[in-house]
């Protein structure tokens, strides 16, 4: 018994979708009052990605393809999915549904989570904790966004920050173990989702909102300030509670909203910013699926290998935020 509650729950694959169509600054700075030079300096994003004819999910199956593949795991071998987005086409049936359909996972349990940018964040820590209470082996986690489509497309203060997208990462709890040789999934060096710290403020919600018939609205200052506070505070908590210190972190993996925020985050763990990816000069914000599109890409281009130590962190509305400890 005690090995299956130690057990931890392998990230064995990532992937990710971008549409095709690119929208520069300097083609937002002939539709709005703004410039390259104001986007860049201000939010570190250079171009984002614009969906035509891509819907959510199907991004979304086109991430979990690739991860799929890249992990050997077929697709009617997975338990559930969990799609993350806060930009569905459909109320009902859910993106995660008709991700299933396209990828053939016939047998999984399927839902969506909205926890806008922190979503991929909770919903790994959802399948993770279905995957430990038994029943679910393995399982996929989708963020998948078009936000080009909750925008008020004439408010320069924030249209210029956001893009679409699709990321996807497949979980295994199984032990990784070969026959015969003890198990070590319990062991403190081994690979998985070692803690998550995850957390929600919802009297200070209607900072940033988005409603049926309204588009993204927010107090940017508001975010900007809460998102450098909590974010290093969340990764302190988890640092702290499995004796880490931030140098212990190979990688820090955090939403890409801002350049800006990254910087306050890296200074405030007195960490170079090296430590910090970021991809959001190419993809803008893409909410819940810009953690799993940057883990998609580092994988793709090995800059995290086996062994390494990871933070995933996310923060956005909600407000909402949370950070994920990783062993890859
Ligand atoms: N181009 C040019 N000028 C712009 C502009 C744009 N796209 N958007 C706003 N401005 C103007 C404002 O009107 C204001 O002008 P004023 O001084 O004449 O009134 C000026 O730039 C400064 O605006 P301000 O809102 O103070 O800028 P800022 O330095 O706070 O940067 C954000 C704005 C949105 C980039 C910044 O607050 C931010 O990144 N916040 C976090 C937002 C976020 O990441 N949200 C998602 C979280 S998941």
């Amino acid at each position: 018994m005690k090995g299956k509650y130690n057990m931890r729950t392998r990230i064995i694959g990532t992937g990710s979708c971008l549409p095709e169509k690119i929208l520069t600054n300097d083609e937002l700075s002939r539709m709005v009052d703004t410039s390259d030079e104001w986007i860049k300096t201000r939010t570190g994003i250079e171009n984002r990605r614009i969906a035509k004819e891509e819907t959510t999910y199907s991004m979304g199956a086109e991430a979990a393809k690739e991860a799929l593949l890249q992990s050997k795991t077929a697709a009617e071998d997975i338990d559930l999915i969990i799609a993350a987005t806060s930009s569905a086409e459909y109320a009902f049936p859910n993106t995660a549904s008709l991700i299933q359909k396209e990828i053939g996972a016939d047998g999984a349990a399927c839902f969506d989570v909205s926890v806008a940018c922190s979503g991929f964040i909770v919903a790994l820590n959802i399948a993770d904790a279905m995957i430990k209470a038994g029943g679910v082996k393995k399982a996929l986690v989708i963020g998948t966004e078009i936000m080009s489509g909750q925008l008020d497309w004439s408010d320069r203060s924030v249209c210029v920050l956001f893009g679409d997208g699709a990321g996807a990462v497949v979980l295994d709890g199984n032990c990784q173990h070969d026959k015969g040789q003890e198990c070590n999934s319990g062991k403190a060096n081994a690979s998985g989702i070692i803690d998550a710290d995850i957390h929600s403020d919802g009297s200070r919600g209607l900072v940033l909102t988005c409603g049926k018939d309204t588009p993204v609205n927010m107090n940017g200052q508001e975010v900007f300030k809460f998102a450098v506070k909590k974010v290093p505070e969340s990764i302190q908590t988890v640092l702290k509670r499995n004796n880490l210190t931030a140098d212990d972190i190979d990688c820090y993996i955090l939403h890409q909203a801002n350049l800006r925020i990254i910087e306050s985050v890296a200074k405030r763990l007195k960490l170079d910013i090296e430590k910090f990816p970021h991809n959001m000069d190419k993809y803008g914000n893409t909410s819940a699926a810009s953690i799993p599109i940057l883990l998609a890409e580092l994988n793709r281009e090995h800059r995290i290998k086996s062994g390494d130590l990871l933070v995933l962190s996310g923060f956005g509305a909600g407000l909402s935020w949370g950070s994920l400890l990783v062993r890859l």
